[in-house]
């Protein structure tokens, strides 16, 4: 299980020159309380006006919006408790420390990478911050499997708030339960997976081991990505009598990347956990969440299932309930802002992201997402716009938002023979 190697994240892990800075960034006033420093190395990268160094290691700037999530989330939670204690498990060449010591002001961080060739460049970066503040340590560098040192801390009863599993493929499921043992109650767990091949159901025996979830291919597959990893989230989680819940789901093309924060509380799994199965219609299009009381009496309102019992598909157990909590986004956001990372000048990537989640936590919107594509050639008409569909949605009574996942797609709780409907009705049919 112990992997240094990226397994379905393309090999292409050159830094695009014009991210290459050959000279000292300028550091925004809030984080300006560090050693800035200049290198005489050709791999360095500024990001939200941090400089570091990526040397050897494994290191995409595609993955920089996925930090700073990370790095809003660790520093709402010290705002909100006072305290930050930060395991970073695989920091590569330690940018998510040295975000975390700077940006969300953690009081301690334990950054972690099993490769011992990435030490040299991981201290140079964290150097920037003093390593003491009066007795206490700021950061520590350890070079040990995750799993080791999540137990370690564990059984040092040594707990953290916030714990940043980056790992390739679906390897986070093997870190999940060390994880949550070495985690204070209430904290945070940002857990990733780069399967796409799990979510597109290509296989799904793989899938089935790492999340203990069967998936069959449906059209929504990236949001079954981050679906699948909740969902092994949760159950991991509950065989220690905890109960997970996300404050974000975040997917990303490149890689393909499933990001998601996990809050982890006491509690037991119950039948209202949105834990269980989904169900996709080929034949009309139609999908549905399947209790796992209802397992074995699965039919579609359209009933041609009888005809072509194949039609059917059904993936699980999985998460089905909601991908983000709004408040939570709310809060993101408003950080973001005070930062200056979003509004006026900041450039719109993090803005719309952020706002798209928003919009996706409307409690009324189910799984999944429905392609406007799918829609006009099930309508036989041309593809509507999303404004057009969403509004005339709205109109209706539905309810019915854009997805970060797919940009020419709609989240609704209007059922597809609905949305054909009034696809036609739009184009005058
Ligand atoms: C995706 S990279 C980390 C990138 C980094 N977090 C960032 O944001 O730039 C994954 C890192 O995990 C390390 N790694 C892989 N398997 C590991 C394991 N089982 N335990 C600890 N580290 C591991 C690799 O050496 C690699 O540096
Ligand atoms: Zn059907």
């Amino acid at each position: 299980m112990f992997v240094l190697n990226p397994k379905t994240l393309s090999a292409s892990t050159l830094i695009p020159k014009s991210f290459i800075i050959p000279r000292k960034a300028s550091i925004p006033p809030q984080f300006s309380n560090f050693k800035s420093r200049t290198y005489c190395n050709a791999n360095q990268i500024t990001e939200r006006g941090i400089l570091f160094d990526t040397g050897d290691t494994f290191f995409r700037h595609e993955s920089a919006t996925g930090r700073d999530l990370g790095v809003l989330s660790a520093a709402l939670y010290k705002q909100s408790k006072g305290q930050l204690r930060v395991l970073d498990a695989m920091c590569g060449c330690g940018v998510r420390s040295l975000r975390y010591l700077i940006q969300s002001k953690a009081d301690f961080v334990l950054a972690n990478d099993a490769n011992e060739s990435h030490r040299r460049v991981i201290l140079d970066n964290l150097g920037q911050v003093g390593r003491f503040e009066g007795e206490q340590r700021r950061w520590v560098v350890t070079h040990n499997e995750a799993t080791r040192v999540l137990t370690d801390c564990y059984l040092q009863r040594d707990y953290f708030d916030y714990i940043d599993l980056d790992s390739f493929g679906s390897d986070s499921s093997f870190f999940l339960r060390a994880a949550f043992s070495s985690l204070k109650l209430g904290g945070l767990v940002y857990v990733t997976s780069t399967d796409g091949f799990s979510s597109g159901g290509h296989r799904p025996f793989h899938s089935l081991e790492a999340f203990g979830a069967y998936v069959r291919p449906m059209p929504y597959a990236n949001e079954l990505g981050l679906r699948i990893l909740i969902g092994g989230a949760v159950r991991e989680a509950s065989v220690l009598g905890y109960r997970v819940t996300p404050l974000f789901s975040y997917y990303s093309c490149h890689g393909p990347v499933f990001r998601v924060l996990l809050q982890v509380h006491r509690g037991k799994l119950t039948e209202k956990r949105d834990y269980g199965f989904i169900c996709y219609c080929n034949r009309c299009g139609n999908s549905q969440t399947v209790s796992w009381g209802k397992l074995g009496q699965i039919s579609c309102p359209c009933n041609n299932t009888i005809k072509d019992p194949a039609s059917l598909v059904v993936s699980g157990p999985l998460w089905t309930g909601p991908l983000h909590s709004g408040n939570y986004i709310m809060e993101m956001l408003n950080l973001a802002e005070q930062w200056g990372w979003v509004g006026k000048g900041a450039g719109t990537g993090l803005e719309k992201l952020l706002e798209r989640m928003l919009e996706e936590s409307d409690p009324r919107l189910p799984f999944g997402y429905i392609k406007l594509d799918e829609v006009a050639s099930r309508a036989k008409t041309n593809t509507p716009s999303i404004s057009t569909i969403t509004s005339a949605l709205h109109k209706e009574g539905y309810a019915a938002s854009r997805s970060h996942i797919a940009s020419s797609a709609i989240k609704t709780d209007c059922p597809m023979a609905g949305c054909i409907r009034i696809a036609q009705k739009l184009h005058g049919c």
